[in-house]
């Protein structure tokens, strides 16, 4: 067999994202070294993230984009550390990759594992599977708006924080929606909005997921006020397969729903340019974790995860299978990190899924 080669960025960011960058890397490189030579990894890892702006004054290279559109995919853990403004590392990292390599689809499944137990305990697990659609170019995210004009000074000031709906935007993350849920068991879309308060950019989104949906007339829908999905994900979660949201509705909503399925440590994200125009950025949902950063107690599960959504966009289903697998292994066999309620650490973890790459 013809070796298949892969050039990947790997961004850890700051904090945990270091920890589960690394465990993700080791199960690929497992998996690349059992492959026979079928498969490999070429990482080149990009220090960016905090402690950069420290030194340099910036979260990234200027030139880094460049560099990094070239790769077949970035790995990235996660950003943001008490030393800097959140809004200042998110920006000058996270979302500046994202929006400049057009990644408008955040795909991010929820995944229920054995041996894990999540708050909705009576759920039966074989029933839950959802995928939660975000919307990663515009909306709440676009960042519009401004702060202190009017020459109004402190303790009056005014700040106008606009959210930006195009009917091509919507209308493109709804067929991705729609895509996906035809590929899934249960074909059913629900779509999330506060349509009843913000009546210009939510009232545009329903009107055009009405019309996209004519389109997929096999696809079951439903339309559902983000507050009210909010007590549907936990009250009726077998009624959900693919929910599509906005930005921060649906950045929001898949917090809840790894939560539900035991805990951030959990939530693999990949945020794709479907066209393919630009690589994809496969990252955990969770952030840098502060209160447990340099223990080796993270849960590198999302990171993982994550890395197998990155082997399935790079057109390698089997491996990434292989991955999800092992990962459900390591689980059912009870080695958890704390946040689940185990003791393991992340290298034991690791090291059992790795374990299990062969069962
Ligand atoms: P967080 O996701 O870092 O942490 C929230 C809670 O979940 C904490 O109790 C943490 O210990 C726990 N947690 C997170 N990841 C875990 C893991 N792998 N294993 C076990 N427990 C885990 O969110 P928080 O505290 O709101 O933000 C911390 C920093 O991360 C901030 O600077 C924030 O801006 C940034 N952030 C970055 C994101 C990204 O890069 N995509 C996403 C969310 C937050
Ligand atoms: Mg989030």
């Amino acid at each position: 067999t013809q070796s298949r080669r892969f050039r990947i960025a790997a961004i850890p960011g700051d904090g945990v994202g270091a920890e589960v960058v690394a465990a993700g890397r080791q199960v690929l490189d497992a998996l690349a070294a059992d492959s026979g030579g079928a498969l490999e990894f070429a990482w080149t890892e990009f220090p960016w993230g905090c402690d950069h702006y420290a030194r340099t004054g910036a979260m990234m290279d200027d030139d880094g984009l460049e560099r990094v559109r070239g790769f077949d995919a970035l790995y990235f853990g996660a950003v943001g550390w008490p030393t800097v403004p959140d809004h200042v590392s998110l920006w000058g990292l996270r979302l500046r990759l994202c929006q400049n390599l057009d990644q408008w689809a955040n795909v991010r499944p929820v995944h229920f594992l054995p041996g894990v137990a999540g708050p909705l305990r009576a759920a039966d697990t074989e029933d839950l599977d959802w995928v939660v659609v975000r919307e990663n170019s515009e909306g709440e995210y676009g960042g519009f708006g401004g702060r202190n004009f009017s020459g109004r000074g402190p303790g009056a000031e005014v700040a106008v924080q606009s959210a930006v709906f195009t009917e091509a935007g919507c209308e493109r993350i709804m067929r991705f929606a729609f895509d996906l849920a035809r590929t899934r068991a249960r074909r059913k879309v629900s779509s999330v909005t506060k349509s009843n308060a913000q009546q210009y950019g939510m009232v545009l989104w329903d009107e055009v997921f009405a019309r996209v949906a004519a389109d997929y007339p096999d696809v079951e829908t439903e339309s559902v006020l983000v507050d009210a999905m909010a007590a549907k994900f936990v009250l009726r979660p077998q009624d959900l397969s693919v929910v599509v949201a906005s930005n921060l509705h649906a950045d929001i909503l898949s917090d809840l729903g790894s939560a539900l399925a035991g805990s951030l440590g959990l939530a693999a994200s990949a945020n794709l340019n479907p066209e393919r125009r630009f690589p994809g950025m496969f990252e955990p949902v969770h952030g840098s974790a502060p209160d447990i950063a340099g223990q080796g107690v993270c849960n590198p599960v999302g990171a993982i995860g994550s890395a197998a959504l990155m082997l399935r966009h790079l057109g390698l289903p089997a491996e990434a299978d292989r991955v999800e697998r092992a990962v459900r292994a390591a689980c059912a066999q009870g080695v958890l990190t704390r946040d689940v309620g185990g003791t393991a650490t992340t290298k034991d973890v690791t090291a059992a899924v790795v374990d299990h790459l062969g069962d």
